[in-house]
């Protein structure tokens, strides 16, 4: 039987999105069908029910509860319901949170990605990747190699991930590492932290602030942890910081090329991210593993789509050019249109080739002596 739903979106995404929240809910919870679902919704749609709008879908046989768990997370969810006749039922959501939401919400300042736009970032990065199905059962690690005072590495820990990240700004650097260290202090939450220079041939080079974290005592105890390693360096350099295919993603909002107060010095800088992007992305796609996902939001008045996308593709990545990955652009203010573009590292063909053909060897050999 075909069940309906209706999700009910967050009141202040009508605030971050203006017109649009409800649209760029309806291609997230497209690409969770897609994708973390299986292909299981169907007939999703824009709806008024009294007067409000939801997004409706329909499922054969109901959501199960893993997933109803993983529709939890999409980044405007606020309820779900069951349709049933006139009446709806609530479902109770069941969200990977790992802590109190103010870890992502008490930081405000200019120049901050909104905290719901960075999850959908995040969101639609994760599910373009190879490791979309998984988030349930496993831990990812996160790089936003333009991190600024962290609202996608203070994401990332809510989702029980390791966060990585790298600001060329100074005193982004300190603000979010005098932030979280605080922050884990009067949350009492277990961890050790470790914040100080990075030499290289007698010469600094970087600040880097790297701790160790869980959010149970018991998981600190037994080494379950987190791990947050946060590095002010220019981003240009962000391989001589971390391991090569150490991050399942790489999530990014670049500068939007328009004056922040505080942050003028760098939007200068970055009139065009495009140049940015070209000399910076080759370097983050080494730090990707096979099978994981860069995901870069900007403002396409000061640069196009298409432009953005050949950088990604030149950098060796494959571009999710289709359906909902084309339907995420959305306007912020007068300066700025916002857009989202997600490429993947796909696994090297020939090495997967070469792997089918010795499982083939082995299968035809095991047969043959049968
Ligand atoms: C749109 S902001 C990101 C804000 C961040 N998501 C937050 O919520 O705090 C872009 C960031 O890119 C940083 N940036 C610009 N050029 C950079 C470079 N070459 N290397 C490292 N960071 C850079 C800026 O300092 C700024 O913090």
């Amino acid at each position: 039987m075909f069940s309906k739903y209706a999700l009910l979106i967050l009141p202040s995404s009508n605030r971050v999105y203006a017109d649009s929240s409800i649209a760029l809910t309806g291609a997230e919870v497209e690409l969770f069908g897609q994708v973390a679902l299986g292909g299981r919704l169907g007939e999703i749609r824009q709806e008024l029910i009294g007067g409000v709008p939801y997004v409706t879908f329909g499922v054969d046989g109901g959501l199960s509860g893993r997933e109803v768990a993983l529709l939890s997370n999409v980044s405007t969810a606020y309820a779900l319901f069951a349709v049933e006749g006139e009446l709806l039922r609530p479902v109770e959501l069941s969200r990977l949170d790992r802590f109190d939401d103010d870890l992502i919400t008490i930081q405000k300042y200019q120049g901050k990605t909104n905290e719901q736009f960075t999850k959908l970032l995040v969101n639609v990065t994760l599910l373009a990747s190879e490791f979309g199905r998984e988030v349930l059962d496993r831990k990812l690690a996160v790089l936003d190699p333009l991190c600024g005072r962290g609202t996608t590495l203070n994401q990332a820990l809510m989702y029980g991930w390791d966060a990585a990240g790298l600001d060329v700004d100074l005193k982004d650097f300190e603000a979010y590492a005098a932030f979280i260290q605080t922050w884990l202090k009067r949350k009492r939450i277990k961890h050790q932290a470790q914040l100080g220079p990075v030499r290289r041939d007698r010469r600094i080079v970087a600040r880097r602030l790297t701790i160790t974290l869980a959010a149970e005592k018991d998981d600190y105890k037994a080494g379950v942890t987190q791990q947050l390693d946060v590095v002010n360096a220019d981003t240009k350099a962000a391989a001589e910081f971390f391991r090569p295919q150490s991050f399942h993603l790489v999530v990014a909002d670049a500068p939007y090329g328009v004056r922040h107060g505080a942050h003028s010095a760098t939007a200068g800088l970055a009139r065009s991210p495009l140049d940015l992007l070209r000399s910076a992305v080759p370097g983050w796609a080494r730090l990707l593993k096979p099978g994981g996902a860069l995901g870069i939001s900007w403002n396409t008045f000061v640069a196009r789509r298409e432009s953005a996308a050949v950088v990604l593709a030149d950098a060796g990545l494959e571009v999710m050019d289709y359906g909902p990955y084309l339907r995420l652009a959305h306007r912020v203010d007068q300066a700025i249109n916002r857009d989202i573009l997600v490429a993947r590292k796909v696994v090297n063909p020939a090495k997967r080739a070469a792997v089918s053909a010795v499982d083939a060897a082995r299968l035809a050999a095991d047969s043959d002596g049968e």
